[in-house]
C-alpha cells in the first residue's frame, strides 16, 4: 500500500502524515466528478482545510479534499446590510480584516481564528462573546450520500457550541461557501474579559474619545496573541478541549468547594458553561503534559507540540488523557476534545 501524499503541512498540531491521494478542489465542477470517482472505486476520504482542528495518524488510507475554492460574491446591500457569499477556501483572517476595512461589521471579535472561511461553520467557531452563526445567513455545500448541491438556512445548519450540522454529519457535507450579511452600521461587542479595556486603550492611543469596530479587532489580535501561542513558532490547534457545560446544581456544587470557579451563563439555558482552562490550570497542569506534548503558559487550554513533525497522535493521546485523568479527580469533570480525531483507515472520532 502506498501512502505517497505528504499532508504534513496541512495540520498546525504539525503531526506527520501521509494519505493515499491529495486532491484540491478548485472548481464546484470538479465535485461531482471527483465522488463519482470516490464512489466507483469505494474510497474512504476525509475533508481537510486548514487543519487547524485535526489529529491526524501517522499513515491515512483515504484520499485528502482540500477544497481550495477562493472568491468573494456581494450578492446584494441596502443601507443597512451587505450579504455577501465567500467561497470555501478563503482564509478567514484575511476575510475579516477585508471585511472591517471596507466598513462591514460583525466579524471583528473572531479575527485572528486559524480558520478557511470553509471550516468555520462546521464548529461555529466562536471567540469573544460572538459565534459565526450571528453573522451567518446560509451554507452551500454537496451533501455527499445523495450527491446533492443544497444550500442551508441558519436555522438548518443546527448551530450549537461548537456544534452544528456539518460537524454532527461529518462526512456527510463538503461545503463549498458561505453567505454572510455584515452590518454597514458599527457593531461593538466589548463585553468579554478585558475586551473593552484593551480597545478603550487603543481608541486613546489614537486621541479618541469613542471605540471603533476596528480598535476591538485590534484589541482581539493584541489579546489573542497575547494567550495562544502563533502555529509557525508553536505548533497547536486553538483550543484542546470544549469548555464544560453542566447543569447548574453541578456549578453551585462546585463554587461551594472553589469560590474562584470561573462559570459562564449559556444563553436560553439553565445549563452553565465551565473554564476548562481554569480547571486545567488549577489542576496544576499549566506549561505541563507528557512531552512532547504541553499545555501553553499562557493558557492551559492550549495543547502544543514541541516536537514539530516528530510527535505522534500516541503522544497527543497519552497528554490529553493525563489532562483528563488529574482534572476528573479534582473536579469529577471529564474535559472532552474539541479537535476532530482522524483514524488510520480515514475513520473520524468525536469523543474520547
Ligand atoms: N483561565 C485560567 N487559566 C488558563 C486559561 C484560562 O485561569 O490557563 C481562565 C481565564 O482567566 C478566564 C477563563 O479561564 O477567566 C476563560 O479563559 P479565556 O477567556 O482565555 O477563554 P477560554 O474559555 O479558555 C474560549 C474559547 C477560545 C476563545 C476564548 C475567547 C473554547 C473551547 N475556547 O476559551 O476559542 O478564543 O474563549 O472567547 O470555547 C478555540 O476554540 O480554539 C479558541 C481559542
Amino acid at each position: 500500500m502506498t501512502f505517497s501524499a505528504d499532508i504534513s503541512p496541512l495540520n498546525t498540531m504539525a503531526l506527520t502524515c501521509h494519505a493515499k491521494e491529495l486532491v484540491c478542489l478548485h472548481s464546484i465542477d470538479d465535485v461531482l466528478p471527483l465522488f463519482e470517482r470516490l464512489n466507483q472505486n469505494n474510497m474512504p476520504f476525509v475533508i481537510v482545510s486548514n487543519g487547524s482542528n485535526i489529529i491526524l495518524p501517522k499513515t491515512l488510507d483515504a484520499t485528502v479534499i482540500s477544497p481550495t475554492l477562493t472568491g468573494q460574491n456581494m450578492l446584494f446591500e441596502d443601507d443597512d446590510f451587505v450579504h455577501l457569499e465567500v467561497m470555501a477556501g478563503e482564509v478567514w483572517h484575511d476575510f475579516v480584516v477585508a471585511s472591517v476595512e471596507k466598513g462591514w461589521y460583525g466579524l471583528e471579535n473572531l479575527a485572528l481564528i486559524p480558520s478557511w472561511v470553509g471550516a468555520s461553520p462546521v464548529q461555529n467557531i466562536g471567540a469573544y462573546g460572538v459565534q459565526v452563526e450571528d453573522v451567518l445567513e446560509s451554507v452551500t455545500a454537496f451533501h455527499i450520500p445523495t450527491m446533492t448541491f443544497q444550500t442551508l438556512s441558519k436555522a438548518d445548519c443546527q448551530f450549537g457550541y461548537r456544534d452544528s450540522i456539518f460537524k454532527q454529519q461529518v462526512g456527510k457535507w463538503l461545503i463549498l461557501s458561505v453567505t454572510f450579511k455584515l452590518h454597514k452600521k458599527p457593531l461593538i461587542n466589548t463585553k468579554y474579559g478585558d475586551v473593552a479595556k484593551t480597545a478603550r486603550e487603543i481608541a486613546t492611543a489614537d486621541n479618541r474619545h469613542i471605540i471603533t469596530p476596528k480598535d476591538t479587532m485590534q484589541a482581539i489580535i493584541q489579546i489573542r496573541q497575547s494567550k495562544i501561542p502563533d502555529v509557525k513558532d508553536l505548533p497547536n490547534c486553538g483550543s484542546f478541549f470544549k469548555n464544560p457545560i453542566v447543569k447548574k446544581a453541578i456549578a453551585t456544587d462546585l463554587k461551594h468547594q472553589f469560590p474562584n470557579l470561573v462559570t459562564f451563563a449559556m444563553p436560553h439555558s439553565d445549563d452553565v458553561k465551565l473554564a476548562a482552562g481554569w480547571l486545567i490550570d488549577q489542576s496544576g497542569l499549566k506549561g505541563k503534559g507528557v512531552f512532547p506534548i504541553l499545555t501553553h503558559i499562557n493558557q492551559a487550554l492550549v495543547l502544543t507540540n514541541h516536537a514539530p513533525f516528530s510527535a505522534s497522535q500516541q503522544d497527543i493521546k497519552n497528554a490529553m488523557q493525563l489532562i483528563q485523568d488529574t482534572v476528573e479527580q479534582k473536579f469529577s469533570i471529564r474535559l472532552e476534545p474539541e479537535p476532530v480525531w482522524i483514524e488510520a483507515d480515514g475513520s473520524i472520532r468525536q469523543t474520547h
